[in-house]
Parts: structure tokens; C-alpha cells; sequence
């Protein structure tokens, strides 16, 4: 069984200060492309929860270790988390997370040298709604050639999303009318 998977310790990185913030995640040796990194792992918590131990408006600059695995589910890394949690934000990342059965995993999206700090893009999701001072909040500082300026998702993902649901609220009243013509018909 891998090491991460089984305790042991045989990440293929280290931790230790990093240009973008804070503390970074770099590869302690090549990374294959599709290699399967770390688990993100923590306490596992309900986003009420979350919004009880974390006011985002007290903060200068967003800093928290929760990581969303679904509309119930939050992990919060600041309890039982391991090193996956200093793997910064990039809008050009060299990794990626996928969710499996409620785990989180991060994957390498390509080829990564030894030395090269990890990140994947954290996309944070948006309102719709975010003041000046929260933009700032979640600045990005990852200066990459297509840098974003934010690590919260584009405003076009935000934008294709709403589309989405209002089409789907459509379809929906659509049903609704369509069934209850019927239940008049009958
Ligand atoms: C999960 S932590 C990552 C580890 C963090 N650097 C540390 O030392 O604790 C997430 C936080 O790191 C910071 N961060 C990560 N990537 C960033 C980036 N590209 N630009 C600005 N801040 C970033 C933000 O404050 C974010 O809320
Ligand atoms: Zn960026």
C-alpha cells in the first residue's frame, strides 16, 4: 500500500516557505504526470459548521485549511490534516484534485521536476456578489502568465453556472405545469 495511504511517510514532497504564500508544497523528486500524490485529508464537518469556526469578513487576507467535498461536506484540515494542506493555488497549476467516494485525492496534471512548487487551482466558488474588499481577500500572488488575479473561480465558470441552474429551473416548471395539466386532465 502507498505510504500516504498507510501513514508511512514517503511523500514526494516537502514543506517549507514558498514565494506565493505562506508555507508551499515542493516536489522532493520527479512527479509522473497522473501520479497520484497525497490524500487531502481533515475533520470532516457540515459547511454550518465551517461558517461557525471561520468569519471570513474578520480576515485580511482569506486563510483557511477547508477544502468543499460536497454541499453537505467540508473538510477542515486545521484538525487531523495533513501536508496536502500547504499546497497552494495556482491559475496554472501542475496538479489537480479529484473527489472519490467522499475522499479527496490530488494528482499530478503533468510532469513535474524536482524543486517545482505543487499547486492546483483552488477555484474557490463565487456569489455572484463579492465586494472589493473580499476580491482582495482572495487576491492571487501565484504571477503565472495567465494569472486570474483570484483564487476564487473566473467570473465565466460563476456566469455559466447560473445559466445552468436557471435553465434547469425552467425545465423544471416546465415538469411541474406539464404533470399537473395531466393530474386536471384525469
Ligand atoms: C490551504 S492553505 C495553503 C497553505 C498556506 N500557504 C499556508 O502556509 O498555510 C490556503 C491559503 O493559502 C493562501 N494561498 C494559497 N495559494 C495562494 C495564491 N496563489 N495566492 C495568494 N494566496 C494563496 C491563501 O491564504 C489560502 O487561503
Ligand atoms: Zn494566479
Amino acid at each position: 500500500m502507498p505510504g500516504y495511504l498507510s501513514g508511512m511517510t514517503s511523500l514526494p514532497f516537502e514543506v517549507r516557505e514558498s514565494p506565493l504564500a505562506g508555507k508551499g508544497a515542493f516536489a522532493s523528486r520527479a512527479i509522473a504526470r497522473g501520479e497520484r500524490i497525497i490524500e487531502y485529508t481533515g475533520e470532516r464537518i457540515t459547511h454550518a459548521q465551517a461558517d461557525l469556526r471561520y468569519d471570513d469578513d474578520s480576515m485580511d487576507e482569506h486563510h483557511t485549511f477547508l477544502f468543499t467535498v460536497s454541499s453537505r461536506t467540508v473538510i477542515d484540515a486545521t484538525y487531523e490534516g495533513n501536508e496536502s494542506r500547504y499546497i497552494n493555488h495556482s491559475c496554472e497549476p501542475n496538479c489537480e484534485t479529484e473527489i472519490d467516494r467522499g475522499r479527496v485525492f490530488i494528482f499530478a496534471l503533468r510532469d513535474i521536476a524536482a524543486g517545482e512548487e505543487l499547486a492546483y487551482d483552488y477555484a474557490y466558488q463565487r456569489s455572484g456578489d463579492e465586494t472589493e474588499k473580499e476580491e482582495r481577500q482572495y487576491r492571487c500572488l501565484c504571477r503565472s502568465a495567465s494569472c486570474r488575479g483570484s483564487i476564487m473561480e473566473p467570473k465565466s465558470a460563476f456566469e455559466l453556472r447560473q445559466r445552468a441552474a436557471a435553465k434547469t429551473r425552467t425545465t423544471r416548471a416546465r415538469r411541474t405545469l406539464s404533470s399537473s395539466g395531466k393530474s386536471r386532465a384525469r
